[in-house]
């Protein structure tokens, strides 16, 4: 059960460990082969509306707002319907455009975090269509959305999220998947995409079985002043996640830019006690983010790569296997994940609880 922490020392370790279990949790039941698509019940809308869909907008809060971003990319590559994600404070306190042609969705592992429940009361009030991707069955904006999919990460104990994360990104691209099949994804596309979510849940535990070798670098890089992460496009947002968790958890000052932006600002601050965190995969951007390798190696930062084969210009990589270039960020951030966890062990931190956050945030 979910208060059970079984051998683990801490919740978080046993949610990270849990991720190939979770992910095949996400993947059970929806996943039909002959059409090469995947049925989502609770979704509500039908092929004709889906068509009609013309934007997508995503909102959450944290890390589940990182995972909306993971799933507006999948979105435009999948079903190439132009989609971004925002967060749901920002949204709310904007007074948006809201536009009957929007498929607005709401993302959140508790489903009760106050901004995000706001956003979605805001948007129906004014006759849009939200759906959820909620985490915990029955929570308020599971039962404020017009319909939606639970991501089945199954109870998140730590406040630190990791395995819904996972799960959300994987949900994602299960909607994703459906969108683009009722629109031009072809079938091929689809059956690579189907054959890539298959992959995921060994190829998790595949990751996770390089814990010691993870942790010896976790201790190595724990004392760093701050850390940069980027990365590009499909690895931005998965840089976002790794320098949230790395910052609630361990309490390491942290920075996210997205590669190209460096040059424009923070290389200033690069130096050999602010290491940097590159995720560069073996996509058609891995020229550019060997280029930016090299920027920061001039200026004598440290450089810990993830990627798909070892990194020259890094001073340590991070080896996680390929999957298909649309769902390698599920796999990217995973050994950030244990990095974070390591670092904030080596350093004494209350891992599960660390200070001045809550689990959900219910108030404004
Ligand atoms: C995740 O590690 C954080 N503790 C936090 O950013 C969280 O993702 C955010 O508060 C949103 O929570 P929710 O998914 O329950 O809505």
């Amino acid at each position: 059960g979910a208060w059970d922490i079984g051998g683990h020392e801490h919740y978080m370790h046993k949610e990270i460990c849990e991720q190939p279990d979770a992910v095949d949790r996400v993947l059970r039941g929806r996943i039909d082969d002959r059409f090469a698509t995947v049925h989502l019940g609770g979704l509500g809308i039908d092929a004709r509306e889906a068509r009609g869909v013309r934007r997508v907008k995503i909102l959450g809060c944290g890390s589940a707002f990182h995972a909306g971003q993971i799933g507006a990319q999948l979105i435009e590559e999948l079903a190439r319907i132009p989609a971004d994600a925002e967060p749901a404070s920002e949204f709310r306190y904007r007074n948006p455009v809201v536009d009957p042609d929007t498929l607005y969705i709401a993302v959140s592992q508790s489903g009760e975090t106050y901004d995000t429940l706001a956003a979605v009361q805001e948007l129906k009030r004014k006759g849009a269509c939200v759906l959820g991707v909620v985490n915990v069955v029955g929570s308020a904006i599971a039962r404020e959305a017009d319909g939606g999919m639970y991501v089945h990460a199954g109870p998140e104990v730590c406040v630190v999220s990791t395995k819904c994360f996972t799960n959300t990104a994987v949900a994602f691209a299960l909607l994703a998947l459906h969108l683009g099949r009722v629109r031009d994804l072809s079938v091929a596309d689809g059956k690579r995409i189907i054959a890539g979510l298959r992959r995921l849940p060994a190829q998790i535990a595949e990751i996770l079985s390089a814990e010691e070798e993870i942790k010896k670098l976790a201790h190595s890089y724990a004392d760093a002043r701050s850390m940069m992460f980027v990365g590009r496009v499909r690895g931005y947002p998965v840089a976002r996640e790794a320098s949230l968790k790395l910052k609630e958890v361990s309490y390491v000052h942290a920075e996210a830019y997205p590669a190209s932006e460096l040059k424009h600002g923070p290389l200033a601050l690069i130096e050999p006690d602010v290491p940097s965190v590159a995720i560069v995969p073996d996509d058609e951007l891995l020229e550019k983010n060997r280029a930016t390798l090299e920027e920061i190696k001039a200026r004598h930062g440290r450089i810990l790569a993830v990627a798909h084969a070892p990194q020259e210009a890094a001073d340590d990589t991070i080896v996680v296997p390929h999957n298909e270039p649309e769902l390698d960020p599920v796999l990217l951030g995973i050994p950030l994940q244990l990095l974070a966890y390591h670092a904030a062990l080596a350093l004494g931190r209350d891992i599960d609880k660390p200070r001045n956050l809550a689990k959900s945030v219910t108030v404004e």
